[in-house]
């Protein structure tokens, strides 16, 4: 179909028709569709007639080969002009074969990973019908308050752009158009949503155009330059505006600075939120300014098909915007081929063949294997397959390890970690006892855990968040683990044996009762459908961990947001000249995070050479080289993540302490050396000026190598223009 086609589509449609087509429904509005007589349940709620749900553009949340045949083909017969719907849905770390969690896989430094899950979701939500998803979600985080810390990569925005990009790339293909195994991609949640006040979801953010644009955009961008076809609103203000209703954010940075041509959809009820946020005093009001803004569909609340209308014909709103809102959508459907063939990948056969397939398990326990981080390690693991273990908590034979955004994922299919376990080492040497539940327990399972404890050589202590604690309007205030797990540890420690810690949670948590009782501490993260077969893995040595935390772990949650590209203050705690008192500090606990960016143990060891630079200048046509030889010192072979930061000495804005720049993922055997080599180059040096320029300045520069953010070698180089 050309595009003169698409046009001559929008020219026959009534301006009832074109905004329906802006409407977006869940699921059930559609299995309800067929049914005769009165308009009873969400159509009523909603006050929409069937005409209204006959005529809409795209579906939330419909999936099932089967189901979307039957209701695309109902729809086609009922739709005037042969538009076909697009089915849309949140298909984040896996459709049925659910990968770890994306804060999981952000800890994997493994671009080629994160495209490979991506692709595998593609394949079997898009057998299962599905158009696109809702993903990736980008928003840099720095708050672990926020509950949806898990559904981003992290606090960085040069890795969370390179996620960016590898997760379109997975979900997208190259070719939408001629691949029904793809789905196109929605970038999410635009703008900032990860910076909410207090960690409280939906909250207010704030904060300057050059902290917005230097830190938080560009992951966004980053997606879209990757190709990503479509876009998401926020719920979150940004500068006094909600983002749906966001006219500078929207319409002059999205549409006409960054270029974007391609559907915005509004978050689920994000337009009608306008009213209580305090910028609208009515849905039509409401409708106008999202529309304004340039958001084409409204998710989930009916404003625009209630008040659209009238608004045209008081020309309140001109008929042209909804006219490029429509198109839009239209020549997405034409880019999914949905023209020719409204059913696209939906195939009740593929879906049987693929979905959960072997293959696509393996891969969820690579991916699990490469995301869980060793936090801790005082010569326990790896495990000794013969010894006894006492496999105790509330997570021991529990499967939910799936994580918030898995709504399609089945517990039941997950791998436990009891059953992990008993893979590999048989069933007589783990028992298995939950000694407490989540956040509750009881003296008999206390007592249970007492009595396997006691048998055992190693207590295995499986805690963490059940999956509603974080994700979507899962914030907390306090982020220890609930204070019953805490007493679990504290009543197993006096029985003197090894105790490791493995960790279920949505989020990185304040450790303490956990860091400081373990011997071992393992981050698994809700690792996905293979969890509890990788975790053994690893647990067992099968598997040296390589994951490399994308997130800080705070020391405590008043320090809150800690992160660890922060500015240095004027009075820096530690500088040799800095008071005992009068330095940026606190009085109780220090500066610097539990555990920082970057960070994570393997079960070698690497040592670094003193690294070297090319030159100490650089200049805009000459970069500079940075090498460093890497040598597995250990006995096992290794993964090891060689890390790269910069420091601007003096900026015409103040810098961060240090800057992820690069980074190398190498594996090493045993004694094996790698050299690896950095090329940096002028443009990596650049942020945005006041301004709002992204330019360098001329002047010292300080290079920084290591494993982590914290413990690095420096260089030090000259930026010259001349
Ligand atoms: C979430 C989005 C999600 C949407 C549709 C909203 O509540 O914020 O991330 O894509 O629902 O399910």
């Amino acid at each position: 179909m050309t595009e003169q086609q698409l046009v001559s589509i929008l020219n026959q449609m009534t301006i009832d028709e074109k905004i329906a087509q802006l409407l977006q429904l869940a699921a059930p509005f559609y299995e309800g569709a067929e049914g005769e007589g009165q308009i009873t349940g969400p159509m009523a709620a909603m006050g929409i007639s069937k005409e209204v749900v006959a005529n809409t553009g795209s579906v939330l949340g419909l999936t099932g080969a089967q189901q979307v045949i039957q209701v695309q083909k109902a729809h086609m017969n009922n739709n005037r002009l042969g538009i076909p719907l697009l089915m849309m849905a949140d298909i984040v770390h896996g459709y049925k074969t659910i990968f770890p969690v994306p804060l999981a896989l952000g800890c994997s430094w493994d671009m080629q990973l994160a495209e490979r899950t991506a692709e595998i979701a593609a394949a079997e939500a898009a057998a299962a019908g599905v158009h696109v998803t809702f993903a990736p979600m980008v928003d840099l985080v720095r708050d672990p308050r926020w509950g949806r810390v898990m559904e981003s990569t992290g606090e960085d925005p040069f890795l969370n752009g390179e996620f960016a990009r590898a997760f379109v790339r997975g979900f997208q293909g190259r070719d939408l158009t001629g691949d029904p195994s793809r789905v196109a991609a929605c970038v999410k949640h635009f703008a900032a949503y990860g910076a909410a006040e207090g960690g409280r979801d939906y909250n207010t953010v704030d904060m300057s155009e050059r902290q917005l644009r230097e830190y938080y955009l560009p992951a966004y961008q980053a997606a879209l330059d990757e190709g990503c076809e479509m876009v998401m609103t926020s719920f979150n203000t940004v500068d006094g505006i909600p983002a749906t209703g966001n006219s500078r954010l929207m319409r002059d940075l999205l549409r006409d600075e960054w270029g974007f041509d391609g559907v915005l959809i509004s978050d689920w009820g994000a337009v009608k939120e306008l009213i209580p946020h305090g910028v609208a005093a009515n849905e039509a009001e409401a409708a106008r300014k999202a529309i304004q803004a340039g958001v084409d569909i409204e998710m989930m609340t009916p404003c625009y098909v209630r008040h659209l209308r009238d608004l045209v014909e008081t020309g309140q709103v001109e008929e042209a915007l909804i006219d490029e809102a429509v198109l839009r959508i239209l020549k997405l459907k034409r880019k999914l081929g949905l023209f020719d063939n409204p059913y696209r990948g939906a195939d009740p056969e593929r879906e049987r063949e693929i979905v959960m397939c072997a293959e696509h398990r393996q891969a969820a326990r690579e991916a699990a294997l490469k995301s869980i981080v060793l936090l801790k390690n005082e010569g326990v693991l790896p495990l000794q397959e013969d010894r006894n273990i006492a496999l105790i908590g509330p997570f021991a034979q529990s499967g939910d390890i799936l994580g918030p955004w898995s709504w399609l994922g089945e517990q039941e299919e997950a791998v436990r970690l009891y059953d992990g376990l008993r893979a590999i080492s048989g069933a007589n040497r783990v028992v298995a006892a939950r000694g407490c539940g989540i956040e509750t327990g009881t003296d008999a399972e206390w007592d249970e855990a007492l009595r396997a404890a006691r048998n055992a050589d190693v207590i295995v202590l499986a805690l963490g968040e059940h999956s509603e604690m974080s994700g979507e309007a899962g914030s907390r205030a306090n982020i220890r683990l609930p204070q019953v797990q805490l007493e679990l540890i504290a009543k197993l420690k006096p029985l003197n044996k090894p105790i490791v810690a493995v960790l279920f949670n949505g989020r990185p948590l304040d450790l303490h009762g956990v860091f400081d009782q373990a011997d071992a501490v393992v981050e698994a993260w809700y690792p996905g459908t293979e969890g509890g077969a990788a975790i053994a893995e690893l647990l067992y040595g099968k598997h040296n961990p390589s994951g490399r935390l994308s997130m800080s772990f705070p020391y405590a949650a008043g320090q809150i947001p800690v992160y660890y590209n922060h500015f240095n203050t004027g009075r820096p705690q530690g500088a040799p000249d800095a008071q005992e008192r009068y330095v940026s500090q606190y009085l109780d606990i220090p500066n610097e995070p539990l555990l920082p960016f970057g960070y994570g143990l393997s079960y070698t060891s690497f040592e670094y050479s003193e690294p070297a630079i090319s030159s100490g200048t650089m200049t805009p046509e000459q970069p500079v080289r940075i090498r460093v030889r890497v040598t597995n010192t250990g006995d096992v072979a290794g993964e090891e993540v060689v890390q790269l930061y910069v420091r601007d000495v003096a900026g015409e804005t103040v810098r961060p302490v240090k800057e992820l720049k690069d980074f190398r993922k190498i594996s090493l055997q045993p004694g094996e050396s790698k050299d690896v080599e950095f090329i940096l180059s002028e443009r990596q040096l650049r942020y945005h000026h006041t301004n709002l320029e992204r330019i360098s300045d001329p002047g010292d520069f300080i290079a920084m190598v290591g494993p982590n953010s914290r413990d690095t070698a420096e260089l030090t180089f000259t930026l010259t223009k001349q």
